[in-house]
């Protein structure tokens, strides 16, 4: 059984690989809760954006997943909050890479860029793979600023 909560979030362009990832964590057991939106009618990203960072800031969410159709414009508003890394990636070296090296909290996935296959496996992927510390540390406390 996962250690981690799971905080949800898209917009209509990710909305479809929003589900998919969500039903993959329902099938293993994951703990999460799904922010919306839940329909495919036209939203504003940074709302859901906003909504996911917040509740990984309260620590109602170890890490967050935001969708949208290039998953860019939820990075984007996801980076604005403090004690958020949120990294747009499309592919599984960086989906490892940015957990181990970055310590990345908030992936963020585009539905117009992969499919939800490769959604769900990036997805798996991000949650799975620890942060490897050590060097890192310092790089991550560098990062933020007031
Ligand atoms: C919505 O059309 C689109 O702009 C949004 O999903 C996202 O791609 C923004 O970065």
């Amino acid at each position: 059984m996962a250690t981690y909560q799971v905080a949800l979030g898209c917009d209509h362009g990710g909305l479809e690989i929003k589900n998919a990832i969500r039903q993959a964590l329902e099938a293993d057991g994951v703990s999460f809760v799904d922010l919306g939106t839940y329909t495919a009618d036209s939203v504003d990203y940074p709302v859901y954006a906003h909504k996911v960072c917040e509740a990984v800031q309260n620590g109602e969410a170890t890490f967050g997943i935001l969708c949208c159709g290039t998953g860019i414009g939820m990075s984007i508003a996801a980076n604005k909050h403090k004690g958020i890394r949120a990294a747009v990636l499309s592919d599984p070296f960086s989906a490892e890479m940015t957990r181990r090296h970055n310590d990345a909290n908030v992936l963020c996935l585009g539905g117009r860029v992969i499919d939800s296959e490769r959604a769900v496996s990036l997805a798996k992927l991000f949650l799975s793979t620890p942060f490897d510390g050590g060097r890192h540390e310092k790089r991550i406390a560098m990062l933020e600023r007031d």
